[in-house]
């Protein structure tokens, strides 16, 4: 049978954006003979209307049971007001959560033609491709004690860094499985120069490195790590570190790469009975209700996001390049929505405009 996707456009630009995806999955299906098994159901403010929950039992079984979810965004100002258990956030919390999705990768990739966007001299990021490997459900966000609490006449506020020696292999063999299929490199951050679970870290991720010999392992102290991905971002291919760190450097690569409007990521979980990691993939973006319903959306982070479900859920690389690629070409053509508008004089496209010029790169490629 086919492999299995479950589309959850959610709310806002999430509808807009996804629609633009389904016609590259209907494109692969039928010019390409790669045909998916695509089913849609409601998350977020979209579920809770129907439904009075952000995320329907229904819907969460469905996604235990696909190869891969796609999700859009949720969230709108229309739901400010709801109680916290039922605010469309909670649908993707859950999702995540349930689906024990602990392995967060966030590309940070540079379009030559958007190279000027960035915040880094153009030549330090043109042709820029690596990947932050963030674990994500774990370390001082979660561990145990936290709290605020009376110590003498003052309080004191605790958290915990926490991490188990399964959780950091878990999350380091789904790293070095990413890096066989990139260059084959990567480099673990942590502090294991002031922090216990650090040094626990680095020794457990240099013990799966017996697992993956070809690939060539490297460790950075966090701090170092976030210079040297400013100074020399290319010196990079996957990183791999703890949820805090992991926070805040995807969230400085971003910004190498320039619009929110571009960025994809990936969720992985465990590998199911078929050898595939449990997965999601999503845009890092929200719901944008200031540009919602106005053709404005860009839907490259979304469609890019289906592109890594092509080559870590589906065995699919060269046609997730095929993709890339056409994106790629769409741009040096200076097709723009109007978020990447830098240059005087060029008129955006609308959503499904950008849409169709990738259809079209794509039947040319
Ligand atoms: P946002 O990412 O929705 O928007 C931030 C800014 O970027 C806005 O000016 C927006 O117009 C622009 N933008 C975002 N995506 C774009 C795209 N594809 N094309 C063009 N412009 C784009 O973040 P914001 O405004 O903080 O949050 C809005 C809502 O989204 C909130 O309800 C928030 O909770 C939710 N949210 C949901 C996320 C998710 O579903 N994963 C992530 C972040 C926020
Ligand atoms: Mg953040």
């Amino acid at each position: 049978s086919n492999p299995s996707i479950l589309i959850l456009p959610g709310d806002g630009i999430g509808p807009e954006v996804m629609t633009q995806v389904t016609r590259i999955i209907d494109w692969y299906g039928n010019k390409r003979d790669l045909k998916f098994d695509v089913s849609t159901d409601l998350v977020g403010g979209a579920a809770y209307d129907a439904h009075g929950v952000p995320l329907h039992d229904d819907t969460m079984a469905k996604a235990m049971n696909v190869d891969a979810v796609l999700l859009g965004a949720v969230g709108s100002p229309k739901y400010d007001d709801l109680d916290f258990s039922v605010k469309p956030e909670r649908g993707l919390l859950r999702l995540r959560k349930e689906m024990d999705l602990f392995s967060n990768l966030r590309p940070a990739q540079c379009f030559d033609a958007l190279a000027d966007f960035s915040s880094l001299k153009k030549e330090l990021v043109a042709g820029l491709d690596i990947m932050i490997v963030r674990e994500l459900t774990s370390g001082v966000y979660f561990g145990e004690p936290r709290g605020i609490f009376n110590e003498g006449n003052e309080r004191v506020g605790i958290n915990t860094q926490r991490y188990t020696e399964s959780e950091i292999e878990r999350v380091a063999r789904s790293a070095f499985e990413l890096a066989m299929v990139r260059s084959k490199k990567l480099c673990s951050m942590e502090k294991a120069n002031v922090m216990e679970s650090g040094i626990l870290w680095r020794e457990v991720v240099t013990r799966v490195h017996a697992d993956y010999p070809e690939v060539e392992l490297s460790h950075m102290y966090a701090d170092n790590g976030a210079m040297q991905l400013v100074r020399a971002p290319k010196q990079f291919d996957v990183i791999v570190t703890d949820n805090l760190f992991g926070d805040i450097l995807s969230d400085c690569a971003a910004m190498l790469t320039g619009s929110l409007g571009m960025l994809p990521s990936a969720s992985l979980g465990a590998p199911m009975d078929n050898g595939r990691p449990r997965a999601m993939y999503e845009p890092v973006h929200g719901s944008a209700p200031d540009i919602t319903g106005q053709a404005k959306a860009n839907p490259i982070a979304c469609i890019l996001s289906f592109a890594m479900a092509l080559r870590y859920s589906f065995n699919e690389g060269a046609e997730a390049t095929r993709l890339e690629t056409a994106i790629e070409a769409v741009l040096a053509e200076g097709v723009r929505t109007a978020d990447l508008l830098g240059e005087e004089g060029v008129t955006p496209v609308t959503t499904s405009g950008m849409g169709d010029a990738i259809l079209a790169a794509l039947d040319a490629s």
